[in-house]
Formats: structure tokens, C-alpha cells, sequence
């Protein structure tokens, strides 16, 4: 390294003469000054104080002057730093209280101005329940069928192979619909020959006489009975049939689709289904389908120690009916049976809201109060 050059003047360092230090720091504090707002200030923070700002290289500067120089240089660009870091620091805390100041105004809510008071309803759990059970069908390639809830007695009952003399007809407890005056009529006790449909089974004829199998449908709906609205009944409640038609289909087909849907509905593991002989006129065979209790999944069976409320200890839960679609229904709906079979399901949806959810009470279901709706969410 060469010797410190004594011959150097510091009056030639342009950048280290007082006047050229002085300018500089004229020149931040103007740029600070200037800067209206933080963002301002930080572009004037590097040019006047980064490592490539003029005070900086004239700093560096004061290395090659000789040791006499080095001493009142150094005092004269550090007075000057020292002044340019206050001033920035002074201001940056102008701005930031500004800053504060207008923030606290623009961002300012008035609690005092009236909110909507349109109470938001909410979605009724049995809707929701309901697009659920169609979803897990559509996603297996059903299609969505209704019908209508003022049906003809026909669709309702003789088509479904319940004739006007056959017990089942007296076990539906029918609403009648009155008919016109005059118009006379063919049978049933109204003699309209129409009723309030009593279970969502004369979709499944619709579907049949509207189109060619293969079908894959699914009828959610209200139906509607002459019960006493009371904790577990209700006149007017909701079912989800089911019905294919295809070529080959079986019994086994019906349990593997029940099984799905208990799976996709309670989730986890050991949700399946069983089936118990059953009668219905228009299944055959027919059978009652239950589901493992959702809660002990079948573990209180024989078991004392871990008894269930929700089954009674008896591991299975009633769901719904279901059966192979009687060839007479086939027939009368236009399907040959001996190319086809179908088979077909239905329950309703307030008993499964009521597991799913543990609701107690079917009239909470019908009394519309948002207060018990809205802790479903909205499921959308
Ligand atoms: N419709 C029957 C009822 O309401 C249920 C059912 C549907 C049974 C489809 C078999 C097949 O009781």
C-alpha cells in the first residue's frame, strides 16, 4: 500500500469543500421538507443518506486526504450527516402522525347510522337435507324427477298396484280433494278421483310413462297424510324415492346403492345397511331397510357397558321401504318386465333430519322459526 500522499490538498476535493457540504445538506433537508408523504420521503432517504448519496461519497473521500485534513473534514460531513439523519427523522415522524390522523378519519364507522333491519332468513334444514341426498344420486349419474303434490288417485294408488279394495290403501291416511260441483267423478271417497299424493311413489309412474329405460331417477317431495302434527308426526312431510330401471339390475344392486348413500351421508367407517322382509303392492320382493346406528355403528349390540340412546341398544335404525319393482307396476307403466327389472326406495327426510341432527321434535321442523334454522348454516 503506498504512503498517505502529503502533498494532497484538500481545498482540490471539490466534494469536501464547506460550501459544496453545506449545499448537500441544504439539499436533503429541502428534499425532506418537499416530501408530502412517506413514500416521498423514503425516495429522498436514499438519495440524501444511502450509500451512493452525495454526503456518502464525499465521506469516502476524507481517506485520501492527508492525516491534518483528515480531522476537520470528517467533523464538517459528520455535522452534516448528523443534521440530514434529524431532519429525516423529524419528519418521518410528521408524516407518520398525518398518516395516523387521516386514517382514523377515512377508516371512521358511524355506529350511529341505522343497519338493514330486514332480518336475512336462512334455508330450511329439509331443503338442504334434501339437495344433499339428491347430490350423492346426480353424482352417480340420477336424474332429478318431480311430480305434483295434487295427484289423481290412479298415479297415487292403482298404478302402483294398491286397487281401490286393497288394505294398503286404507293404511295411507288420505287427504281427498274435493271436486268441482257437478263434475261428477269416478272414484274414492271424494269421488274427484284426486288426492293429496300420499307418498312420493307416483313419481316413479310418471317417470316410467314419460320415458324409455334406462332410468335413473331420484323424487324428492312433499306428501301428506291426516296425521295430528304432534313430536313425531306431521301432516304434510317430505320423502326422497329412488327408482332405476335398467337391464339386469338386482337386489344386490338396491343394497350396494343404500349402502352408498348411508356412507356418503353419515360418513366414516362401518355405515352399511340391511334389509328385512317387508310387504309394499307395488315391490316385490319388498323389505324394509334399516342402517347401522350412526352413533354406536352397531357396538351396544349385547353390549352393557356401552349402552345407545339413539338405537336402544339395538345397533340398527328404521330407515325407509325399498324392493324390486312389481312386474305388474312394469307393466302398467309400459316397461316390459321380461326385458327389465328396477328396483326402488323411499323415506322421508324428517325422520333423517332428526338423526342426522338430533332434532327432537318434528313440529320444530314445521313451526318456520329462523332461530331453529339457522344453526344449520346455510349449506349452499
Ligand atoms: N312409498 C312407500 C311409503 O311411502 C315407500 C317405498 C318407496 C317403498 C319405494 C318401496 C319402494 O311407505
Amino acid at each position: 500500500m503506498s504512503a498517505p500522499n502529503k502533498s494532497y490538498d484538500p481545498v482540490e476535493v471539490e466534494a469536501l469543500k464547506p460550501e459544496e457540504i453545506e449545499r448537500m445538506r441544504d439539499e436533503a433537508l429541502a428534499a425532506f421538507a418537499a416530501a408530502g408523504d412517506l413514500d416521498a420521503l423514503h425516495e429522498a432517504k436514499i438519495a440524501h443518506t444511502g450509500p451512493t448519496s452525495p454526503l456518502a461519497l464525499a465521506n469516502r473521500e476524507i481517506g485520501a486526504l492527508p492525516p491534518h485534513a483528515k480531522a476537520e473534514a470528517g467533523k464538517r460531513v459528520g455535522q452534516a450527516r448528523g443534521a440530514v439523519n434529524k431532519s429525516l427523522a423529524a419528519r418521518q415522524a410528521e408524516l407518520e402522525a398525518e398518516r395516523d390522523a387521516r386514517v382514523l378519519v377515512e377508516e371512521a364507522v358511524d355506529v350511529t347510522l341505522p343497519y338493514d333491519r330486514t332480518p336475512s332468513g336462512a334455508r330450511h334444514p329439509l331443503t338442504t337435507l334434501s339437495e344433499r341426498i339428491e347430490d350423492i344420486f346426480v353424482a352417480m349419474g340420477y336424474e332429478v324427477a318431480e311430480g305434483p303434490e295434487v295427484e289423481t288417485e290412479w298415479l297415487n294408488f292403482d298404478a302402483l298396484n294398491i286397487a281401490a279394495d286393497h288394505p294398503a290403501r286404507g293404511e295411507h291416511d288420505t287427504f281427498f280433494v274435493k271436486g268441482a260441483e257437478g263434475t261428477g267423478g269416478e272414484g274414492g271417497e271424494s269421488g274427484s278421483g284426486v288426492v293429496l299424493r300420499t307418498h312420493t311413489s307416483p313419481v316413479q309412474v310418471r317417470s316410467m310413462l314419460d320415458r324409455e329405460p334406462p332410468l335413473y331417477v331420484i323424487c324428492p317431495g312433499r306428501v301428506y297424510r291426516t296425521d295430528d302434527l304432534d313430536a313425531t308426526h306431521t301432516p304434510v312431510f317430505h320423502q326422497v324415492e329412488l327408482l332405476a330401471v335398467d337391464e339386469g339390475l338386482t337386489m344386490a344392486d338396491l343394497k350396494g346403492t343404500l349402502d352408498h348413500m348411508v356412507r356418503a351421508l353419515f360418513g366414516g367407517e362401518g355405515m352399511k345397511t340391511r334389509l328385512r322382509p317387508n310387504f309394499f303392492p307395488f315391490t316385490e320382493p319388498s323389505a324394509e331397510m334399516d342402517m347401522v346406528c350412526y352413533v354406536c355403528r352397531g357396538e351396544s349390540v349385547g353390549n352393557p357397558d356401552r349402552p345407545c340412546r339413539t338405537c336402544s341398544s339395538e345397533g340398527w335404525i328404521e330407515l325407509g321401504g325399498c324392493g324390486m319393482v312389481n312386474p305388474k307396476v312394469l307393466t302398467a307403466c309400459g316397461v316390459d318386465p321380461e326385458k327389465y327389472s328396477g328396483f326402488a326406495f323411499g323415506f322421508g327426510i324428517e325422520r333423517m333430519l332428526m338423526f342426522r341432527h338430533n332434532v327432537e321434535d318434528m313440529r320444530d321442523m314445521v313451526e318456520g322459526d329462523v332461530r331453529f334454522t339457522r344453526p344449520f348454516g346455510m349449506e349452499i
